[in-house]
């Protein structure tokens, strides 16, 4: 039995227009982010079938492919969660004071946000992270699906930097896909994600100041 399943979009394909196409939206959740979740469903029986052989001669291999898949499956439906029709122009309450705090003001986060997206080599993403150690926002550039990310990192909002994210509506225009973002965002989805994990602890609080 598949243990991952695609979340259904919460909104139309077409409703995130004119900032990220319908048709982008379509390809993107039912074939890529679809992908992600069979090939960590496959990669689970992969692994349960080594189990009862008793064989981990692939299991090098296995342990990447579940990394790739697995977190291609949370960044999506996480980046899906991320963006709404209408939403407000920026964050507002605890998220906002927050991000004053850590980046200065809302402005220069937001062209730090665009800066990782635009400087990953490769394919990748840039995230919004609360960082339970140090207890402050970081930006993140996660490599691929997995690498880069601060291990006690939870991600709150991510932006896809995959060609498959824009190319077919924005071409090699990447820069104006992640200034087109900005007026999708789901600020009381980021809010509300800052509001669960600013009380998660590691409880390492002797590694930090
Ligand atoms: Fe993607």
């Amino acid at each position: 039995m598949a243990t991952y399943t695609l979340p259904d979009l919460r909104y139309d394909y077409g409703a995130l227009e004119p900032h990220v196409s319908g048709r982008i939206m379509e390809l993107h959740h039912d074939k890529h982010h679809a992908g992600y979740v069979k090939g960590a469903n496959d990669t689970l029986e992969q692994l349960h079938e080594a189990r009862v052989k008793g064989d981990f001669t692939r299991l090098a291999a296995l342990e990447r492919s579940l990394a790739f898949n697995l977190s291609g499956h949370v960044l999506h439906s996480l980046f899906w969660q991320n963006l709404a029709p209408h939403g407000a122009e920026q964050p507002n309450g605890a998220l906002a004071e927050a991000i004053d705090r850590d980046f200065g003001s809302f402005d220069t986060f937001k062209r730090q946000m665009i800066q990782a997206a635009s400087t990953i080599m490769g394919s990748g993403w840039a995230a919004l992270i609360w960082e339970p150690v140090g207890g402050c926002l970081l930006t993140t550039q996660i490599y691929d699906h997995q690498s880069n990310l601060s291990q006690a990192g939870v991600p709150l909002m991510v932006l896809d930097a995959w060609e498959h994210a824009y190319y077919l509506q924005y071409e090699n225009r990447k820069a104006d896909f992640f200034q087109a973002a900005w007026h999708v965002w789901n600020w009381t989805d980021v809010g509300q994600r800052f509001e669960t994990a600013r009380h998660v602890s590691i409880t390492l609080s002797d590694a930090s100041r």
